[in-house]
């Protein structure tokens, strides 16, 4: 089973309804992504970028369409299923970080293994090991998110995501919010957990940061519209 896709998503449409307000967000989108590869979806605001990559991450479901993972038809799977599947299968990171700052650094990267009933002992190491490939530091752990700077937090949102050692790790537009410096660091880790064999789609909309990547979709009109190679000497941590 070593050749099946990370990712399959089949003529996935999605459609919004508010009062009398219809929206197609996505219109028939098919792309496949591999075991190990590192791709990046671009597209202009409002093209559907956010709503495939929830749709890929089993955060919503397609109006119509179908969406595989390691194989996996997930539309055949019941809520419950689906909760623990995604749990297993698909680590996120976000562009505003979504950290709990109520609980330490160390509780937001346990979050994913708690509903795992592993010791503490187990979680906390675990944590760590994710924690330092993040890039991140083991001073953190015991301070409020809050008390980091916007890339120190994005590198524990990174330890978060693939803490329970993920298939995929899903991006949306993860350096959005940083400075030049930071998101370099943020690009740098993702380029080594891929090394590392960890496959990874992130949204973005800048060039230099989808130029780290091994392939870029173009997404426009909620339709997959094309493929662009990426320009390594281009990628940011290179300028
Ligand atoms: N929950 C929602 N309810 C209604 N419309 C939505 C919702 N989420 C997204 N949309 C609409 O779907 C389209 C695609 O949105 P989105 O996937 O967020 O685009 P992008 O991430 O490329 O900016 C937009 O027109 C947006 O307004
Ligand atoms: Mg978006």
């Amino acid at each position: 089973m070593s050749s099946t896709k990370a990712i399959v998503v089949e003529e996935v449409y999605k459609v919004y309804r508010s009062g009398t307000n219809v929206t197609w967000a996505l219109r028939g989108v098919s792309l496949s992504v591999d075991r190990g590869s590192f791709v990046s979806i671009m597209g202009p605001s409002g093209s559907g970028k956010t709503t495939l990559l929830n749709i890929m991450g089993l955060l919503d479901r397609p109006t119509r369409g179908r969406v595989y993972i390691d194989g996996v038809d997930t539309l055949r799977l019941s809520d419950r299923e689906l909760a623990e599947f995604r749990n297993r299968k698909i680590g996120f990171v976000f562009q505003t970080f979504n950290l709990v700052n109520r609980l330490t650094v160390l509780e937001n990267i346990e979050l994913p293994l708690i509903a795992r009933g592993l010791a503490r002992e187990e979680r906390r190491k675990l944590a760590v090991d994710a924690l330092l490939k993040a890039g991140g530091d083991v001073s953190w752990l015991s301070k409020r998110p809050n008390q980091l700077s916007g890339g120190q937090q994005q590198r524990v949102a990174i330890a978060r995501a693939i803490v329970g050692s993920p298939t995929i790790v899903l991006a949306d537009e993860p350096t959005g919010n940083l400075d030049t410096a930071s998101a370099r660091v943020v690009i740098k880790t993702f380029i080594e957990l891929n090394k590392l064999g960890q496959t990874i789609v992130m949204i973005t909309h800048n060039p230099e940061v989808a130029n780290c990547s091994h392939m870029i979709y173009l997404i426009r009109d909620g339709r997959l519209v094309g493929t662009m190679d990426p320009s390594p000497e281009k990628c940011l941590i290179n300028q």
